[in-house]
């Protein structure tokens, strides 16, 4: 559908006709990718960080937080449990940890493939050749969100980063292949409504794969303490947006929007999203990647997780997706 930016402000502002927006949101879910769900297995492998940004709990400052990271062993067996458990699709995330050099990760996503999972990687800002050549050992998918489009924004809460750098590698990523996921974080500080549509325009015109939206939640370890952080509510609005603007990509429900009410993956689910990602990182690991403060299912285990997000979808009438998951059907490539 297309959308002006004063229509996207317009349903953005609009609290008082935002069951409408989500309903609308909801049928087009439903027409464009119908009733699965499709879950993704997160592992969170390190939480060493080389950036500094001001909302992150992982931020390289945080001097308070325990490191930790997994060796090549342990992550690949992490996964081997995932893709036993029946996930199609494995998403290793990380701070931006150097330590796994371009060659380790080939290790990693070439062992990992073997169990006929598509590889989404999520590892932050690498070179050009690094992208290139974990595709090429069969890497199918990256997630990098943009985080904001306003450039004075991101460089006050991303200091030492590009702006314009992170963009380019989004680029480069789509041009190299894979399916690309991006996204935002809603209710920055002094993040407006405009500039929020912004956000959802570009991400319309890089033509990403996969969009994840959530709540910005302040983090008691970080300079943005005390900020006021971003509701549900308009979270699920610039969802509900994306839905409407790019019909057919994945849309997650994100973890965030559960650590801000109980019910905020399943809301979120009943008004646009199609994915979830259930945490599959096991032991102590799973609280010190701590983003955020009141992270969802830090006590659980992969498999309480995976059944209980399970029935909440069945619960809802929607169906756990049995194949990959791509956008458009979009098959993992082989390595060569
Ligand atoms: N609140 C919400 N989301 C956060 N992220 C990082 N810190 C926070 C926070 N305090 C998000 C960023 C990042 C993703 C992995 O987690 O958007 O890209
Ligand atoms: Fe982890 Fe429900 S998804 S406990």
């Amino acid at each position: 559908m297309n959308l002006s930016k004063q229509d996207i402000i317009r349903l953005l502002s609009d609290e008082q006709n935002q069951e409408d927006l989500f309903r609308k949101a909801d049928a087009v879910r439903k027409q464009y990718v119908g009733d699965e769900v499709h879950l993704r297995g997160l592992i969170e492998f390190s939480n060493i960080c080389r950036n500094n940004c001001m909302y992150c709990g992982i931020r390289r400052d945080n001097s308070q937080l325990a490191r930790y990271r997994m060796s090549e062993n342990e992550l690949i067996e992490t996964a081997h449990r995932a893709a036993d458990m029946g996930f199609k699709t494995i998403v290793m995330q990380s701070g931006e940890d150097v330590w796994f050099s371009r060659e380790r990760m080939c290790r990693i996503v070439e062992a990992i493939k073997k169990f006929d999972v598509a590889i989404t990687l999520s590892v932050g800002e690498r070179d050009y050749d690094d992208y290139k050549a974990w595709f090429d050992a069969g890497a199918d998918r990256y997630l990098m969100r943009i985080e904001t489009t306003d450039k004075d924004l991101y460089h006050r809460l991303d200091p030492g980063m590009s702006w314009q750098h992170r963009h380019e590698c989004l680029l480069a990523l789509k041009e190299i292949g894979y399916e690309l996921g991006s996204g935002i974080m809603v209710g920055l500080p002094e993040q407006s409504v405009e500039s929020i549509a912004e956000d959802l325009l570009y991400l319309k015109e890089i033509g990403v794969d996969m969009a994840g939206i959530g709540p910005f939640i302040p983090h008691p370890q970080t300079p943005l303490k005390d900020a006021a952080g971003g509701t549900l509510d308009l979270a699920r609005r610039t969802m509900a947006v994306m839905r409407l603007i790019m019909p057919d990509i994945n849309i997650p429900a994100t973890t965030a929007m559960e650590s801000l009410h109980p019910m905020g993956r399943i809301w979120t689910l009943q008004s646009g999203a199609n994915v979830v990602m259930p945490n599959v990182t096991e032991g102590e690991y799973r609280k010190l990647y701590e983003l955020y403060p009141g992270k969802i299912c830090v006590d659980d285990t992969p498999l309480h997780c995976k059944t209980c997000i399970g029935a909440k979808i069945m619960s809802i009438g929607r169906t756990i997706g049995q194949g990959y998951g791509g956008h458009a059907g979009k098959l993992p490539h082989r390595a060569h």
